[in-house]
């Protein structure tokens, strides 16, 4: 239960709404007692042949007044309480999202998507439950049994213990019950996730299955789990269909001995008839908070187990953060970069992805990284805008180690365009202008132009505010990375780096988007990674990765003599690039 100490401070925020709520509930539950009070009173006047048809018609009148505050006040718990549950996840899931924010790369490099989709949906609604309808049972089952069974005993305790007996076993029942309901309604959830995923895949990748003709294997797949999520259903439904059944009975045995024990006394003048119904009564309402109480305890250890998992995260401190004394960066920088020694892994269990790197990049100075895939070119550039922190040696930029920077003006001063370009469901406009969202148009379409991606979007219907992903835009390869290439470029950065962001570009368009580019790249360090070597041909160093570590470094004509794997990756180039045109 310690795990909700985290939401002491929501709950003390909304102490006055909870405190109200807490107050209408009681009153609720208080009213609730008096019915049975004023049922016996007329119960023993009937009997007794001694009552008025007006006083029946004013003890009717009675109930049906209480039964009218009931309503309204069960309306205010309702409303303080469960609402007020609602703000308080709204708050624990605004700090969840926003915490995420602040974590480093590494965390989502260990962390699944899936894992924290579900802690933000699966485990914020069992916090939810646990918090409104859990506070709300607690507070109704105390009040509740200890009233009923004050009203029970003082009519007769005996009778009290007889039906006290077979009580217990509800809450046990509840307990154990609920328990096993909440492990198959979760397969249930389960299975149902794989039979959505299922389809989901299916669709997006029907091309596939339909180039393949593996309509029929598709089919036989899918049936496969529909049966599943079928009997994960069923094995569901065989408690959820015997609980209610289960507790109606053992409810059954107290109204039982209540009719037994409780008209014998009634014959022997012990209790009047008016106690009898009374009673019955009060019974029918313990039975409620019997109940309660079985299913309350659930409530809470799955609220607590899930709150658990949330603090986690939340106890999770980002690994690459600002020191306390970061430098900030207000004006311009010269852009030298500078690798002292690095050395990078993913994990201490994994192999050395970058080893003892040494590399000088002078101010505006142009720069080509090449090398085949997985030689940790991506990764060395993530290191600049320090994405990832090197495990010894340093990073330098304008002569100082990149820690000292903040983390938000280095990452600011840095234009990325990555390896996969990632659009969000936005306009092309706001896409575009994504690091800030008061840039004026001009600065947006003078980007888009040296994008080489403003004429196709002037074709779009709603050109700069068109949609991405809405109503059946979607942009191709070669579009997405130019319009990565406009978001990088606009905020003017001192540094700029093109991660084989030109991959899906024809070799035409991309000669023309690096024509463009030139003039802005002169103005700043920039940092090319390509495989394809036709676009490098003006750039006059070239750096060349193999496994971790820098083999070559210098320009064109200087590696062909070399002879090295520049000359290797370039000559197959040239020969691929002669085949395409057909020599
Ligand atoms: N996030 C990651 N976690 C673990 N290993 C990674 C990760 N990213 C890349 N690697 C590994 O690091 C090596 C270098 O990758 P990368 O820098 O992307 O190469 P390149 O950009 O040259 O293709 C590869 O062996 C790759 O498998
Ligand atoms: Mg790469």
């Amino acid at each position: 239960m310690r795990n909700f100490l985290v939401l002491k401070e929501y709950f003390l925020k909304y102490k006055f709404r909870i405190f109200l709520g807490l107050v209408a509930l009681i009153i609720t539950d208080g009213l609730q007692l008096i019915i049975p009070r004023i049922l016996k009173y007329a119960v023993d006047g009937i009997n007794a042949g001694e009552i008025s048809g007006f006083l029946l018609l004013k003890f009717a009148f009675f109930i049906l007044l209480i039964s009218i505050f009931i309503a309204f006040f069960r309306f205010c718990w309702r409303y303080f309480v469960i609402g007020t549950s609602l703000k308080i996840l709204e708050l624990l899931r605004d700090r969840f999202f926003s915490h995420l924010q602040t974590l480093s790369f590494n965390f989502f490099n260990n962390t699944k998507t899936g894992e924290l989709m579900a802690l933000a949906t699966n485990d914020i609604l069992a916090v939810r439950r646990a918090v409104g309808i859990g506070l709300v049972i607690l507070t109704d089952t105390i009040v509740l049994t200890i009233a009923s069974l004050i009203m029970m005993f003082r009519i007769n305790m005996l009778l009290t213990f007889y039906v006290l007996i077979p009580l217990p076993l509800l809450s046990i029942s509840t307990f154990f019950l609920g328990k096993a309901l909440h492990v198959r309604f979760k397969n249930v959830q389960d299975a149902f996730a794989k039979l959505t995923d299922k389809v989901q895949e299916n669709l997006s990748g029907i091309r596939v299955v339909k180039a393949f003709v593996q309509e029929s294997y598709e089919v036989y797949n899918f049936k496969k789990y529909n049966q599943f999520f079928v009997r994960e259903n069923m094995r569901l439904v065989k408690i959820w269909g015997g609980f209610f059944p289960l507790l109606m009975l053992l409810a059954g045995v107290s109204t039982a001995i209540v009719l037994f024990w409780g008209g014998r006394q009634v014959i022997m003048n012990i209790i009047t008839l008016g106690d009898f119904v009374a009673f019955t009564s009060y019974l029918a309402i313990l039975t409620w908070p019997m109940i309660g109480i079985g299913w309350v305890v659930n409530l809470l250890q799955r609220g607590s187990a899930s709150l658990g998992r949330i603090n986690q995260v939340l106890e999770t401190e980002p690994k690459i953060k600002d020191l306390p004394q970061a430098l900030r960066i207000t004006r311009p920088l010269k852009g030298t970069i500078e690798f002292s020694d690095v050395h990078f892994r993913y994990s201490k269990k994994l192999p050395y992805v970058l080893k003892s790197i040494d590399l000088k990049i002078l101010a505006k100075e142009q720069v080509a990284i090449v090398g085949r895939t997985g030689e940790g070119k991506t990764t060395l550039v993530n290191l600049i805008a320090r994405v990832f922190e090197p495990e010894s040696g340093a990073v330098l930029i304008d002569g100082k180690d990149v820690k000292n920077y903040r983390l938000k003006d280095i990452r600011r001063r840095i234009g990325f365009v990555p390896q996969d370009t990632f659009l969000f469901s936005l306009s092309l406009k706001e896409n575009i202008g994504f690091g800030n969202p008061e840039i004026p148009m001009e600065r947006i379409i003078e980007a888009a132009k040296v994008a080489q991606i403003y004429d196709e979007i002037m074709e779009f219907p709603n050109k700069f505010d068109t949609v991405i992903g809405e109503r059946g835009v979607s942009l191709s390869g070669g579009q997405k990375q130019r319009i990565a290439i406009a978001r990088a470029i606009i905020l003017n950065p001192d540094i700029l780096i093109l991660d084989d962001a030109l991959s899906s570009i024809d070799t035409e368009t991309e000669e023309k988007i690096i024509g463009k580019l030139t003039p802005i790249m002169k103005e700043r360090t920039t940092i090319i990674i390509t495989h394809r070597m036709s676009s490098i041909k003006n750039i006059s160093r070239i750096i060349v990765i193999e496994a971790g570590s820098i083999t070559e470094d210098g320009s064109h004509e200087e590696l062909i003599s070399h002879g090295g794997m520049y000359k290797n990756l370039y000559e197959k180039q040239m020969l691929k690039e002669k085949l395409e045109r057909g020599f």
